[in-house]
């Protein structure tokens, strides 16, 4: 009995933590943004959904293969990540990946 009604304090304990009142917080606006260009807005609205498109301008790409690279890593957005993109949108978003950001 005695254990049964420790662990019930216990419970009381942590529920009322649990309980307390949730913490809202205000993000920064999003400020990155991608080079325009041919669907430059496609690519920003698909490719901005989960992340900053930092990670985009900022990836080192190959100087040889753009394509091959952004063709791989938008395939890595969709089978790994879940990202959901137009079958139709996705060569539009390599050639504009490819021809603007490639290792000059
Ligand atoms: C469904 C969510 C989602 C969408 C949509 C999405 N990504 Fe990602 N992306 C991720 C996640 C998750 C990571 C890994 C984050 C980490 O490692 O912290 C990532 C990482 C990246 C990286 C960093 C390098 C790497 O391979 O991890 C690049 C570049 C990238 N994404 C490009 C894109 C492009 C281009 C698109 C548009 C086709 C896109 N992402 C759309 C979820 C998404």
């Amino acid at each position: 009995m005695r254990i049964i009604s420790s662990f019930a304090a216990v419970c009381l304990l942590f529920g009322s933590t649990a309980m307390a009142a949730p913490v809202h917080y205000v993000l920064p606006e999003e400020t990155a943004a991608l080079a325009s260009g041919p669907n430059s807005d496609i690519a920003q609205a698909t490719c901005g959904a989960c992340h900053s498109v930092d990670y985009i301008t900022t990836q080192p790409t190959p100087q040889k293969d753009a394509k091959g690279f952004w063709t791989a890593e938008v395939t890595k957005m969709q089978k790994v990540f879940g990202a959901q993109v137009e079958p139709d949108n996705v060569p539009k978003i390599v050639d504009y990946l490819a021809a603007t950001y490639t290792a000059k």
